[in-house]
């Protein structure tokens, strides 16, 4: 294993699954969302605001060009829509050895209850639940696309799903 990316929706877990897995392994952990904040000096959710999603996702696919040009060995937790664009599709599957953390859309709901307010895709208006629906209807194919292996993450603790992508990967 030299690239690893976790991929998934919002609140699948990538981030501490990620960090658990790039722990076991010995290997560098990033975080992408942590790497848009750091490389711009703001947070996600200011991005949305003061630029926009357009420029948002802009940055997000060259974070992501960065880090499959620059770290041999990585484990990357993706943000859940790093795989929107066709371009950071193709990079991912060039590049990196991809797990997609899939969860059903109740689990996601249920996660996301406390956690929505750091989410502005979530932030639009309407119907959270939802919302959720409509973009995982849009994204899910474009998982399945990119995965190089799935592992369900609706059940397990944080340490199994951890074993799992160690084991599937
Ligand atoms: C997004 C997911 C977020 C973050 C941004 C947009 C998305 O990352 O990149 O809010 O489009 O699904 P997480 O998947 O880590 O929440």
């Amino acid at each position: 294993m030299q690239r690893l990316a976790l991929i998934g929706f919002m609140a699948s877990g990538k981030s501490t699954v990620g960090e658990v897995v790039a722990t076991r392994l010995d290997v560098p952990f990033v975080d992408l969302d942590r790497y848009v904040e750091t490389k711009t000096g703001m947070t996600i959710p200011d991005i949305f605001v003061t630029l926009g999603e357009q420029r948002f996702r802009a940055i997000e696919s060259e974070a992501l060009r960065a880090i499959g040009r620059d770290m041999q060995c990585v484990v990357l937790a993706t943000g859940g829509g790093a795989i929107v664009h066709p371009a950071n599709r193709e990079l991912l599957k060039a590049s990196f050895t991809t797990v997609y953390l899939r969860a059903k859309p109740e689990t996601i709901l249920d996660r996301l209850k406390n956690a929505a307010t750091q989410r502005p895709l979530l932030q639009v208006g309407g119907d959270p639940v939802q919302r959720v629906r409509d973009l995982l209807m849009q994204r899910q194919s474009w998982y399945e696309d990119v995965a190089s292996w799935i592992v369900d993450v609706d059940h397990g603790s944080v340490e199994e799903i951890a074993q799992s992508v160690i084991e599937t990967a």
